[in-house]
């Protein structure tokens, strides 16, 4: 069995010595033009001519959860893509989005700016239940976060396509109850993946339907930089009908250096590292399913297979 790495933006060494290390009877290489085809190949934003070379390939193992960057690609019919499965990035975003979420609800901005002068002051107590939680998907790390924040006895309302029981969470179903789920939500986290149903699903016809249209609304987007409108964030936080923001996704990574938001004091941005590929983590998953697909069980057993024509 032949398999190849192809890592745009990521060392290749660690993870062909780590997948030689977990699949020891086979023949793994980092990906060079004209590099004999593979069975399975290992990648990252992989380009074109890459998958050119690829026409024998069976499986296409992402080293992240989301697969925009590879449903773009012309892939040999039999080729199916698999995505990770958590391995390690579920707890990773729910830290985060607990984080986000906790700092904006407890004003720690806020208390920061008063010990930074020396003062010894208190705000006034917020309810909890004045700040419900919307989560938009709640698959993998949507479930994961949903649960976490719940622990906290936020409200928590979570929209998903298909229909989910998650104690402690209001399920919101499809396009019909969309509407319905904003006006529940006051703080909004974006866990979707990027499809043509979802892209720019946070513009402002949406946001301003957050907290049932009354000023107050929090976003934090954790999932990919085409699912809001860019524009259309900085004036409803101007205009107060918003209340801040954490952004971990962008439409341009990394965030031009000139780029508002960087400056925005209701803004906090991080370096899309909210749930980081984990490599050990990853190698495991990634070297059990390929094992399990060389003994003879199918794609369709596997998690993290994706259906090209739902879009994740
Ligand atoms: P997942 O398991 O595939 O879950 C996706 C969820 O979105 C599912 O609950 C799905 O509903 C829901 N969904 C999809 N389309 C929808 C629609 N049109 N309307 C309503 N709900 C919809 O994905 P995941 O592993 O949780 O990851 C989610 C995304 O997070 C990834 O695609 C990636 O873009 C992003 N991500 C970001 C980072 C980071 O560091 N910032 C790290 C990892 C992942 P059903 O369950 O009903 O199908
Ligand atoms: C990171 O953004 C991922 O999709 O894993």
């Amino acid at each position: 069995m032949r398999i190849t790495v192809c890592l745009t933006d990521n060392r290749p060494d660690p993870w062909v010595s780590g997948l030689r290390a977990a699949l020891p009877g086979a023949d793994i290489e980092n990906w060079e033009p004209g590099s004999p085809p593979a069975d399975h190949a290992v990648v990252w934003m992989p380009p074109q001519a890459f998958i050119d070379d690829q026409l024998a390939l069976r499986g296409l193992f992402n080293i992240g959860a989301g697969v925009d960057a590879l449903l773009g690609l012309k892939l040999p019919p039999q080729t199916r893509i698999v995505r990770l499965d958590d391995a390690g990035m579920s707890v990773q975003m729910a830290e985060y989005v607990c984080h986000a979420l906790i700092r904006h609800f407890r004003e720690f901005d806020a208390y920061e700016v008063e010990a930074r002068a020396g003062r010894w002051t208190f705000r006034k107590p917020r309810s909890r239940g004045d700040f419900p939680v919307g989560i938009m998907g709640l698959g993998v790390l949507g479930e994961r976060v949903a649960k976490a924040v719940a622990q906290f006895d936020f409200p928590v309302n979570g929209w998903s396509r298909t229909p989910k029981a998650i104690d402690g969470v209001r399920n919101f179903v499809g396009a019909e109850s969309f509407d319905d789920f904003l006006a529940a939500s006051r703080v909004l986290v974006c866990l979707l993946p990027v499809t043509p149903e979802t892209r720019g699903v946070l513009r402002c016809e949406n946001l301003l339907k957050l907290n049932g249209g009354k000023p107050g609304g929090y976003v934090i987007n954790v999932a990919r930089g085409a699912h809001l409108v860019e524009d259309d964030l900085i004036p409803l936080l101007d205009a107060g009908q918003l209340a801040g923001a954490t952004l971990d996704v962008f439409e341009q990574e990394p965030l031009p250096g000139d780029h508002p938001y960087w400056r925005h004091p209701k803004i906090n941005v991080t370096p899309h590292g909210s749930a980081r590929t984990l490599r050990d983590e990853s190698i495991a998953q990634i070297a059990g399913k390929i094992r399990a697909l060389e003994s003879g069980v199918g794609f369709d057993a596997l998690p993290g297979v994706v259906d090209a024509g739902r879009g994740y």
